[in-house]
């Protein structure tokens, strides 16, 4: 079983395990993740292997400040423009990789891009101790809701792994928003913690949207982030049976009768709902609910990012080709 340390007195045995080609699940500000030094292959099989990942998909690799991230990825004035502005923090840009920057090939799946991230925190430092990138996808298994607490990362793959750092619950709740510089444009590939109004202004000008060609992302795929009860969105009444997940301060009729509810924000703010939003799933879904009913969630800002985990959710099972 894994052991569970505080961020305080994690870093000599995350280390010590990074260095041994093992992989370590860390918080970072979006959601936890699974990381494995990503210049090391049998570290990046295990994170596959650990997460019962149906195929290898490309990782996000994870790096400590902008040297280490041009010695291993070909910025232009756009792609820095980005990283300036939003890192560390939870965007991820894929970027064209530089020839020779000893990145493992399944951290790429061998593709000639490479998609990069710089997060906050405990990972930042982590990185920096190491003196190399961290590859991390989140820290669920496959087919999983990604988890935001220490907890949730050991009752999912405590059986797994050897070391979970606590840090608490990750702030941001949602996984990073992705990006592709394709020349002068920029491509959203996964709404995400930041939002896509924030980066257009940063930018000056509107993102493309859609995969170019094909899926690009597996957090594209229709089922993802699924909960073992079934979901239901914009919900207006609740059902018998059904647990609600609320948003704001008016309530869906019949909620009086509802198995369980969570409220995501009260107040209706997006960015707390968003925080809220993996472990609050993961409550109602423990409370035996064969369904949970979704109120109505707003689209601006970061309701994007959440109404696309929600649809991906609440979207038919049988379809499950892959996750990340
Ligand atoms: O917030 C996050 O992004 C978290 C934390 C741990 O950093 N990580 C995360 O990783 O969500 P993961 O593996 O669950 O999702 C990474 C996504 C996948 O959908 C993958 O297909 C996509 O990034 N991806 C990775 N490399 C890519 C590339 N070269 N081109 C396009 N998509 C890529
Ligand atoms: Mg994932």
């Amino acid at each position: 079983m894994a052991e569970i340390i505080f961020v305080a007195e994690a870093m000599e045995r995350a280390l010590a395990l990074l260095e041994g080609g093992d992989v370590v699940a860390i918080p970072t500000e979006t959601v936890y993740g699974l990381a494995g030094d990503a210049t090391n292959g049998i570290g990046v099989a295990r994170i596959f292997e650990a997460k019962g990942r149906p195929r290898f998909n490309p990782l996000i690799a994870h790096v400590a400040d902008m040297a280490m991230a041009e010695r291993i990825a070909l910025f232009d004035p756009l792609s820095r423009k980005l990283a300036e502005t939003f890192w560390p923090g939870p965007l991820t840009l894929v970027l064209p990789q530089r020839p020779g920057n000893g990145i493992h090939p399944l951290v790429t799946a061998g593709l000639d891009t490479i998609a990069l991230r710089m997060p906050r925190g405990f990972g930042g430092d982590l990185i920096a101790r190491l003196g190399r990138p961290l590859a991390a996808p989140s820290a669920n298994s496959s087919g999983r809701i990604s988890a935001t607490t220490a907890q949730a990362v050991f009752g999912d793959l405590g059986g797994r792994i050897r070391l979970v750092v606590d840090g608490g619950a990750t702030p941001v709740g949602l996984e990073s928003t992705i990006v592709k510089i394709e020349g002068s444009r920029v491509r959203l590939l996964r709404p995400g913690g930041i939002a896509v109004g924030e980066i257009e202004l940063a930018l000056g000008k509107t993102l493309l949207r859609g995969a170019a060609a094909g899926i690009e992302a597996p957090g594209m795929l229709a089922s993802h982030y699924a909960p073992g009860a079934a979901v239901r969105l914009n919900a207006h009444a609740v059902d018998l049976g059904e647990a609600l997940l609320a948003f704001g301060s008016r309530r869906a009729a019949g909620w009086e009768h509802a198995v369980a509810l969570s409220n995501l924000s009260e107040s209706g703010d997006l960015r707390e709902a968003a925080s809220n939003l993996f472990a609050y799933m993961q409550d109602l879904d423990r409370s035996g609910a064969s369904t949970i009913a979704v109120e109505p969630i707003p689209f601006e800002g970061l309701g994007e990012a959440i109404n696309d985990r929600l649809s991906r959710a609440a979207a038919p099972r049988d379809n499950i080709v892959s996750e990340t």
